[in-house]
């Protein structure tokens, strides 16, 4: 069973985003990807019991939609902070040999963002195989599909992350979420895998 994380900062912390944002965003949008998560693997198991898999395509897809819901809300509430938690220099090290420097990876990564089609996440990665940084569009969440792309940095563009306070100024919101973004859970995730 998947839980969900306790916030380790209130709803209103965040100056540019509204206490009811936050509070749909982790009592209802979270918590409803990980009870359909849980879920999912209910009814999976009632298949196996009941041997009966004529619904096994569209268990597996739910399983999938709900389980990378799931995973990228906690990456996304755990990977900002109020509090800001500047870039260490293992990680901008990194960054500027992947990227060139700090500055072209943060007008990727927020250009890269601002362009997805409706809703979606921006997520910086890293790929074991090629020992690279790699920044990736996720318009379905369900169909991510490089398979040793480990996340380590997850923004939020569906709608409910922002609309009621940014309403179409999306970049706006992607400018100012980027200032606080926790380097520090970046870095470990990252130091994880590297
Ligand atoms: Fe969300």
């Amino acid at each position: 069973m998947m839980e969900m994380i306790t916030l380790p900062y209130k709803y209103n912390d965040f100056s540019f985003i509204s206490e009811e944002t936050m509070k749909n965003h982790y009592e209802i949008l979270y918590k409803g990807y990980v009870n359909n998560y849980n879920r999912a693997f209910l009814d999976l198991r009632k298949a196996r019991e009941e041997n009966d898999y004529i619904n096994i395509k569209a268990l597996e897809k739910n399983l999938a939609f709900q389980g990378a819901g799931a995973v990228l809300h906690q990456l996304f509430f755990e990977n900002i902070s109020p509090i800001k938690k500047p870039i260490d220099q293992i990680l901008t090290n990194k960054i500027n040999e992947d990227f060139g420097s700090f500055e072209a990876f943060k007008n990727q990564f927020i250009n890269n963002i601002t362009n997805i089609e409706g809703s979606g996440w921006g997520i910086l990665g890293y790929s074991k195989m090629l020992d690279k940084l790699i920044i990736l569009q996720v318009e379905k969440h369900q169909d991510q599909t490089i398979w040793d792309f480990v996340p380590l940095l997850v923004i939020d563009i569906w709608e409910h992350a922002y609309y009621l306070d940014y309403k179409t100024k999306k970049k706006e919101y992607i400018n100012d979420i980027f200032n606080y973004i926790n380097w520090a859970i970046v870095k470990e995730r990252y130091k994880n895998e590297g």
